[in-house]
């Protein structure tokens, strides 16, 4: 006999009494867009991410990337003892998305440090991914206003995520003592504050004058596939840039957005 619940994605989760190996999920949506309603079995999600950190792992692009945040730790002596990454999007059918879980799954392991994650868009089974692969769910949507831990290095991801969450992790972080504990890899600052209309530049003052104390390590974008990684950069933030700096520099005003402008999705 089997049992169904459907979720709040529209989902339903159909399990043999006894032994059913496999979570299948059937898309019930009668608004669906695709006619076939293609199942979505857990067990194939995992293999796919699997497939896909292995892939990342052997790359040349993951030796560069490693060399590079290597490079950042040994100037800065203190250890990363946690990861946080926002906006990894669907890991159960995107590749981008999958291929950026691989990569944070590695460095998990390569840091032995915890990973904690968030995108609003996560689903149901996308949670049961997460959960499954030992990775902690955040339980707020903090829109990148995190702080640093003190006493060691945190390590944000934000791969091609909304330029606000950025903006609003320097401006939460917007202190010396602050910042020197975080490494973040996120879309170019440098690449964001050419692309940004001078009108808009209040609204990432962050992005914008992080130029006087931030270095930019870009990781040469020579994965297999060209748009999963491209345009991401390390981005730190060295002693003697911070210290040099005027006390006024810290002013630090909180950013609000153009609504028109902006991508991020907030907890309201
Ligand atoms: C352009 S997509 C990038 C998805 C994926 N990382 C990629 O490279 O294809 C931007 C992602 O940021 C997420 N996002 C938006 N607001 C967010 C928030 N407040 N916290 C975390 N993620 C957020 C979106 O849900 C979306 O998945």
């Amino acid at each position: 006999m089997a049992n169904s619940t459907t979720d709040s994605d529209g989902f339903v989760t159909v399990s043999k009494k006894k032994s059913a190996k496999a979570k299948r999920l059937v898309n019930s949506d009668p608004l669906s867009v695709s006619p076939v309603f293609e199942p979505i079995v857990l067990d194939t999600c995992f293999k796919t991410i699997s497939k896909a950190k292995a892939e990342v792992e052997l790359s040349i692009f993951y030796k560069s990337f490693l060399t590079l945040l290597t490079e950042i730790i040994e100037k800065r002596k203190k250890p990363i003892t946690q990861i946080i990454c926002l906006g990894l999007g669907r890991i159960s059918t995107c590749k981008t998305a999958q291929h950026q879980l691989g990569l944070l799954l590695l460095l998990g392991e390569h840091l032995l440090c915890p990973i904690e994650v968030f995108d609003p868009v996560f689903s149901s089974v996308e949670k049961d991914i997460i959960s499954h692969l030992k990775l902690k769910l955040a339980a707020t949507n903090c829109e990148g206003k995190r702080k640093a831990v003190l006493s060691s290095s945190s390590f944000f991801i934000f791969p091609h995520c909304p330029k606000e969450l950025s903006n609003n992790l320097l401006y939460t972080n917007w202190s010396p003592s602050h910042l020197e504990h975080c490494i973040l890899y996120a879309n170019s600052f440098g690449k964001i504050r050419l692309d940004t209309p001078d009108r808009f530049l209040k609204s990432y003052h962050y992005l914008h004058r992080s130029i006087e104390i931030v270095e930019e390590l870009a990781v040469p974008n020579n994965f297999r596939f060209p748009d999963i990684f491209n345009d991401l950069s390390l981005h730190h933030f060295p002693s003697e840039l911070i210290y040099s700096v005027h006390s006024s520099f810290w002013e630090s005003p909180e950013p609000t957005y153009p609504a028109t402008e902006t991508e991020l999705i907030s907890e309201k």
